[in-house]
């Protein structure tokens, strides 16, 4: 569906790109506790919900997390978390930043790590191997900006006709709950269908460079934003390629 010049001129003048200062704030730990992937590779899994793929084992290094209420039906996929595990024997102050690539819960946990990222709670290899031996620990975590957003094109997608793609890095308090994709000459745009987890996706995708409109929520006080990234998508885009939209959100 594309929106008239008219309609977007409208849409423009409502666009903000100062989102509200988050607070940075140090006591702002949530208690939880967390797992992880016993069975799994050292790394994340292939086959998260969030339908990152076989980046999905990758991203961060590995260091990546299936959340339970935090998945909050694929809304939470991509964000960032700190999470710091409490027993002073063993854990670091920092603890560990994840990227959430999955859903899942064990034993009343909001995280199950992959095993590098749980190990990486600890202060050394021994008290990593302690951690371990726990199974579950009790921690604390909040949201964690670190990284501009990434938009990631699928390894489905298939120039010029079908376009899928995965926002990584979205961060701070808000979530992304609908994307417009622009051609940057006409600005006629589409809304995105969010597949499954965080992947968006359109068949006939308009041509040329491509901007991208994410309309960020804040859960807790409704608010809603469209943001604009400062980079677009490039007009010979590729499954596979990884392109810095330029921005973080707070
Ligand atoms: C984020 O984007 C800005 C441009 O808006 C760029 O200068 C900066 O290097 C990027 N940061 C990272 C960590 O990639």
């Amino acid at each position: 569906m594309a929106l008239s010049p008219l309609l977007f001129l409208l849409v423009s003048l409502l666009l903000t790109q100062t989102p509200a200062d988050a607070a940075t704030c140090s006591d702002c730990f949530t208690q939880s506790r967390a797992a992880y992937y016993s069975n799994s590779d050292e790394k994340g899994t292939d086959a998260g919900a969030c339908g990152f793929g076989s980046f999905g084992a990758t991203i961060n290094g590995g260091d990546v997390s299936a959340a339970s209420d935090l998945y909050r039906d694929g809304v939470g996929c991509g964000a960032c978390y700190q999470v710091r595990c409490m027993n002073s024997n063993y854990c670091s102050d920092n603890g560990v930043t994840v990227v959430i690539t999955d859903q899942g819960s064990s034993d009343r946990t909001d995280f199950i790590l992959s095993k590098r990222a749980f190990s990486r709670m600890a202060q050394t290899t021994d008290s990593a191997a302690s951690l371990l031996a726990l199974g579950v620990v009790d921690v604390q975590y909040r949201r964690y900006p670190s990284k501009n957003i990434t938009i990631k094109i699928d390894e489905n997608s298939n120039y010029p006709h079908y376009l899928a793609f995965v926002l990584w890095y979205q961060q701070g308090k808000k979530d992304i709950t609908a994307v417009h994709l622009c051609e940057t000459k006409n600005y006629a745009c589409k809304l995105l269908d969010r597949s499954h987890g965080a992947v968006w996706t359109t068949v006939t995708p308009p041509s040329g460079p491509l901007s991208i409109r994410m309309l960020l929520s804040d859960s807790e006080d409704g608010e809603e934003t469209w943001m604009v990234p400062t980079n677009d998508i490039p007009e010979d885009w590729k499954a596979g390629d990884e392109y810095d939209s330029g921005i973080q959100v707070d």
